[in-house]
């Protein structure tokens, strides 16, 4: 493949997609842990990563408005294709949605926003239907993005072993 992609571009990819595996999996052991201080400690983790996630995500889809599309692997089929861009445009909308529906839990809960102690929103009122939304789309939507990135992670595997193409060499620069 001749196009190099930016380094913007690769940068802001490792920084989102390793810190959001990081959180997904920090995510789904909170939840099963027993209420107890460590819980609250690793959920306060959670929130100020997926923070800080929702921070390098709106910088990441400004430059990529700024930039345009990138030139995607080279791919015969059309369904696959279309397939691949659907998929990396429905997570660059869930760097957004998974920390919005995160913080509008914990704003509905009448919490603080914290990012490691850093207070970011004071806390209020509880504000009921606002706390169950978040927690409904957090939940939901999780599931619905850890068969993306699944699907996600195939395909560029797929590029780079099956049709070697060097996709997965080109996204760390070469
Ligand atoms: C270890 C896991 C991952 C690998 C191996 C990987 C690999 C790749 C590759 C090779 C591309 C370029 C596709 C092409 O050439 O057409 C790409 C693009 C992309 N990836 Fe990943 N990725 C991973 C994780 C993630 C995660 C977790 C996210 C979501 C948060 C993500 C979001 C995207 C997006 C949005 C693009 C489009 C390029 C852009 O807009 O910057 N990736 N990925
Ligand atoms: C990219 C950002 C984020 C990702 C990928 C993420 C992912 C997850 C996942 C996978 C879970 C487990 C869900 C389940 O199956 O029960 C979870 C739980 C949770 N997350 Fe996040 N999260 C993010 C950001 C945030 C933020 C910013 C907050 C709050 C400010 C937050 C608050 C919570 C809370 C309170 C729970 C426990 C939910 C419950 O009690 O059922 N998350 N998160």
């Amino acid at each position: 493949m001749d196009s190099k992609l930016s380094k913007p571009t690769i940068a802001l990819h490792w920084i989102t997609g390793v810190l959001f595996i990081g959180v997904i999996i920090l995510g789904l052991y909170v939840e099963g842990l027993p209420r107890s201080p460590e819980k609250f400690e690793l959920l306060g983790i959670h929130k100020s990563l997926g923070v800080m996630i929702l921070a390098v995500a709106l910088i990441r889809i400004i430059w990529r408005f700024k930039e345009g599309p990138i030139t995607g692997a080279p791919e015969q089929n059309r369904a696959l294709q279309i397939l691949a861009k659907s998929v990396q445009h429905l997570l660059l909308l869930a760097t957004l949605l998974m920390p919005i529906s995160g913080i509008m839990m914990n704003t509905g809960g009448g919490r603080a926003l914290e990012v490691f102690g850093l207070e970011i929103l004071a806390a209020g009122e509880k504000i009921e239907w606002l706390g169950s939304l978040g927690h409904t789309i957090h939940v939901i939507a999780a599931k619905i993005i850890i068969a993306l990135i699944v699907l996600h992670v195939i395909g560029a595997l797929k590029h780079q072993l099956v049709n070697r193409d060097h996709a997965i060499e080109r996204m760390f620069g070469r």
